[in-house]
């Protein structure tokens, strides 16, 4: 990490607690700091505890043991400096996609004509023009997600997190969100925190990839990914090549460590 530190996370623990059943222990000890402006990608096997984390960053479940915190101040709840992207589309279903897009412009207080003309920009950029009017259930998995996507970019939050944004879009879509995300990301130099699975798709977009272990989750390694990203040859290249390598080797070990205890 380089420059001013934006969030710290210092020890974290967190055990799931069912109404029934025995205790879950989702993480164990997780520390991580990341640098204002920084964007910084999260890998690891599926249950380890990446959405815990990210849902923790948000202020959507309450710290139980160590501390995060954020420009310095303990998270209390979640706030508009704090964008969320969920794995699982979290569209008001009632509300049309302009709706739903103006919904944290509302909140924010933003006077209604700048509010339309911000929502259409958005929507415009994830390729939504012409669907304004629908509703959720009128739309594809992908168009949902890009749809969630216009919604927690038009707030403009100083953090964004991003729960595998684009795992329900096609490949084509993906490439041409990925490269908007780091356009956006350039143009307002936010600190983002992205959860994916897709190792290439990390060591592009990310600074410095995060790989977790197996559940209960640990920062396992971090990974320094700095490449020249309008490199058309970029993913030939053997730099790039050999660091996708490297992470797709660490998330493999803690995959098969997950099956053998069954975590996943
Ligand atoms: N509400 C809950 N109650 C009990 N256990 C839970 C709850 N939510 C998550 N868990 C458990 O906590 C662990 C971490 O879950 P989490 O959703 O954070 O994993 P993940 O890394 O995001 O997985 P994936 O890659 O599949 O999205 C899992 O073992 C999961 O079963
Ligand atoms: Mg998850």
């Amino acid at each position: 990490m380089s420059g001013r530190t934006h969030i710290v996370v210092d020890g974290v623990v967190h055990t799931y607690q069912p109404p029934r059943g025995r205790p879950v222990r989702a993480l164990e000890n997780v520390s991580l700091d990341i640098g204002e402006q920084e964007f910084v990608a999260l890998l690891g096997p599926s249950g380890c505890g990446k959405s815990t984390l990210l849902y923790l960053l948000g202020g959507y479940l309450p710290v139980q043991q160590g501390a995060i915190r954020v420009a310095g101040k303990p998270i209390a709840g979640p706030a508009p400096d704090r964008g969320i992207v969920f794995q699982h589309f979290a569209l008001f279903p009632w509300k049309t996609v302009l709706q739903n897009v103006l919904y944290g412009l509302e909140k924010q207080g933003m006077p209604r004509d700048r509010r339309l003309l911000r929502a259409r920009e958005f929507i415009a950029l994830v390729g939504l023009t012409g669907f304004e009017s629908s509703f959720p259930a009128q739309l594809s998995g992908g168009m949902k997600q890009r749809a969630a996507i216009a919604r927690t970019l038009a707030v403009d939050p100083q953090i964004l997190l991003m729960d595998e944004p684009f795992g329900a879009l096609d490949a084509q879509t993906r490439s041409l969100m990925q490269v908007e995300l780091l356009r956006i990301w350039e143009g307002t130099r936010k600190t983002v925190v992205f959860v994916t699975h897709d190792v290439q798709e990390a060591v592009f977009l990310a600074g410095r990839v995060a790989v977790m272990s197996a559940r209960p989750g640990r920062i396992k390694e971090i990974v320094e990914a700095r490449f020249d990203k309008d490199d058309p040859d970029l993913f030939r290249t053997r730099p790039f090549v050999e660091t996708v390598d490297h992470v797709w080797n660490l998330v493999r070990a803690e995959a098969i460590a997950a099956q053998r205890s069954g975590a996943a």
